[in-house]
């Protein structure tokens, strides 16, 4: 190990000006216009596993973007660890609230992050965080301390939904075969509390559309006696939640496990500073469901947001306009047992239910994901509760998050195999959001941690 860890020491500079190559294409999967950027990611991606000294490597085409699966197979009798990440980013919009260009990387300093960080879009969600791997596994390699067979599948679609992976699993299932699916793409609490993330939360993806008269309509000559579709869509969104912010759809919280009141209390014991919250996000108070906590109400809790609202006239000036039609993109984050689907159709049926006679209702659902959980009494989760300790000096702490990484329950369904989610981000790295930043001292902790987790897997798995 010693060897492993002055490599990555004698290679510092290379490892970031390596990421820096990858964060300045901007693989954008959302818009067609990136599509070649994307591919050339890809192919960028793959090229750096040829040169970090991973034998088969291959960009597999999809019928959306390419995955690149690559790995190096050392011995059978070996674990086999495969390595999930995306070299997909989100949209960098927008554009006029980044202080340097989201593709063009830069090292700033900040209060969190003293020793400077990365800006770039992707830099920590999740170029930055999967780059790591391969940095980790350029070390073992290069010093011949391979504990492990290993894998990466690091997919292009992951920030649109996932449409081809679960195709690609089914139809590579030989040679996805693996012990144990390792996943860079999540947070620790602090640079000094580290912890594993537990569980993920689904999701369910629905856009509406309201429709009111045939046509835009002068709001002076027809506005009082014509419904309009942007009041009505405000009054239905509203409508969605009780005074408690308890979410109203008939049989929404149905399937919903509650965690016993001794699961609550633990959970709630992980360090947590309300004040530095709201001072971070610049809002005075926080709000949610009546009765949880704010750890709670963002891992173990349900959510409805809309996340876009549009319709009538938004440019310059004003305009008097009654609109025909309104639309709205919502969001429904899904705790163990909800089902994505099952939660499709109840919002679909409650939103047309709650539609005034005066509007047409559409309801288009989106990509969604399933909710995940994992196990913390089982080798895989323990070698990465070991290698943590062994880097960060500290016991990591469990703990169940917010985001959504759907594959997770895929890899379980298709594959039959758990994933560990070891990422090494913090909440307020900005991801998605204008000005993303990855810690410089996140970066090389997850490549000096990355092959103490091989390690401590190879042994405990022979155990
Ligand atoms: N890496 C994130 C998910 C994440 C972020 C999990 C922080 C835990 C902590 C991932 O890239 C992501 O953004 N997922 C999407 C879901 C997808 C279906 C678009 C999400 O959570 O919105
Ligand atoms: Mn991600
Ligand atoms: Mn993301």
């Amino acid at each position: 190990m010693e060897k492993v860890q002055a490599f990555i020491k004698d290679n510092r500079e290379r490892f970031l000006e390596e990421l820096f190559d990858l964060l300045r294409i901007p693989s954008i999967s959302a818009d067609p216009a990136y599509k070649e950027d994307v591919k050339r990611a890809a192919e960028t991606v793959a090229e750096g596993m040829r040169k970090a000294g991973v034998d088969e490597v291959e960009v597999i085409p999809t019928a959306g973007h390419p995955i690149v699966f690559a790995q190096k197979a050392i011995d059978p009798s070996l674990p086999t660890i495969l390595v999930y990440g995306h070299y997909d980013v989100q949209p960098p919009d927008p554009l006029n609230l980044w202080e340097s260009g989201p593709f063009e990387p830069v090292i700033k300093k900040t209060k969190t992050h003293p020793d400077g960080a990365i800006y770039a879009r992707g830099s920590c969600d999740d170029k930055g965080q999967f780059f790591m791997h391969v940095k980790a596994f350029e070390a073992m390699a290069a010093t011949g301390s391979l504990p492990c067979n290993v894998k990466f599948m690091i997919e292009g679609e992951e920030e649109v939904g996932s449409d081809h992976l679960g195709e690609f699993c089914r139809q590579y299932k030989e040679r996805l075969t693996a012990d144990v699916i390792l996943i860079s793409d999540t947070s620790i609490i602090a640079n000094d509390t580290p912890s594993i993330t537990t569980g993920l939360r689904g999701l369910s993806y629905v856009e509406v559309e309201v429709t009111g008269p045939n046509r835009d309509l002068h709001s002076g000559v027809y506005g009082g006696a014509v419904a309009n579709p942007i009041n009505v869509l405000c009054e239905m969104i509203a409508s969605l939640m009780d005074e408690n912010y308890h979410i109203t759809i008939p049989g929404f919280y149905d399937d919903v496990e509650d965690l016993s009141h001794a699961e609550r209390e633990e959970m709630n014991k992980a360090p947590f500073n309300l004040g530095h919250y709201q001072e971070d996000l610049g809002i005075r108070t926080v709000r949610g469901e009546v009765g949880y906590t704010t750890l709670e109400r963002t891992s173990i809790r349900p959510t409805l947001d809309v996340n876009g609202i549009w319709g009538g006239y938004t440019g310059e000036g004003a305009k008097t306009v009654l609109p025909a039609k309104a639309f709205a993109k919502i969001s429904m984050r899904l705790v163990p047992n909800q089902d994505p689907d099952k939660i499709t159709k109840l919002f679909s049926q409650h939103f047309r239910r709650i539609a005034p006679p005066s509007v047409k209702v559409e309801v288009r659902p989106h990509h969604g994901g399933k909710p995940a959980v994992t196990p913390t009494d089982t080798p895989e989760y323990q070698a990465a509760y070991r290698a943590m300790e062994q880097t960060f000096g500290k016991a990591p702490l469990p703990k169940r998050e917010g985001g959504s990484i759907p594959i997770v329950a895929l890899f379980e369904e298709v594959l039959g195999v758990k994933s560990v989610l070891m990422g090494f981000g913090l909440d307020s790295d900005a991801i998605h959001s204008p000005n993303e930043h990855y810690g410089l001292f996140n970066f090389y902790k997850g490549i000096e941690t990355i092959p103490y987790y091989h390690k401590y897997y190879a042994e405990l798995k022979q155990d």
